[in-house]
């Protein structure tokens, strides 16, 4: 029933892949990251949880480093696997998560809160299979 958000292969690994997507009951935009894990994907709200304005993904990729995602602000890293975070000022909080699937090579959005925007920034659509903004 759901779309695929993207294929596996476009998620890198050695960095995050950035998405934007509706939250259904406030309907606001949210950013939301995918990230690898040793043998599956995460999706993770793109917010650090010691000042939760904070994107870890500024648009460019977060930085990860041994299985965890780092916040550049202040140095905060939070676990891929379940987004604990085991270092910095808000050590011991969770990244926000977003449910997921992987199926058949796709990652599918099974979040009954969310629904898919487009990928990128939440103030961009850089999404190059949309053409929902194209007029011919
Ligand atoms: S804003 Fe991320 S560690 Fe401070």
């Amino acid at each position: 029933m759901s779309n695929p958000l993207v294929s596996i292969e476009d998620i890198p690994e050695d960095t995050t892949f950035l998405l934007t997507l509706r939250h259904v009951p406030s309907d606001e935009l949210r950013e939301a990251i995918l990230v690898r894990t040793d043998r599956d994907v995460r999706c993770y709200l793109n917010n650090c949880q010691h000042l939760r304005h904070v994107k870890l993904d500024k648009g460019d990729g977060a930085v990860l480093r041994d299985d965890e995602i780092v916040c550049v602000n202040h140095g905060a890293m939070f676990r891929t696997e379940d987004g604990h975070c085991t270092h910095g000022p808000c050590r011991n909080s969770v990244l926000e998560g977003v449910a997921i699937d992987v199926r058949d090579g796709r990652v599918h959005l099974t979040d009954s809160e969310y629904e898919f925007e487009h990928r990128g920034t939440a103030d961009s659509n850089d999404d190059p299979s949309s053409t929902s903004n194209v007029e011919f």
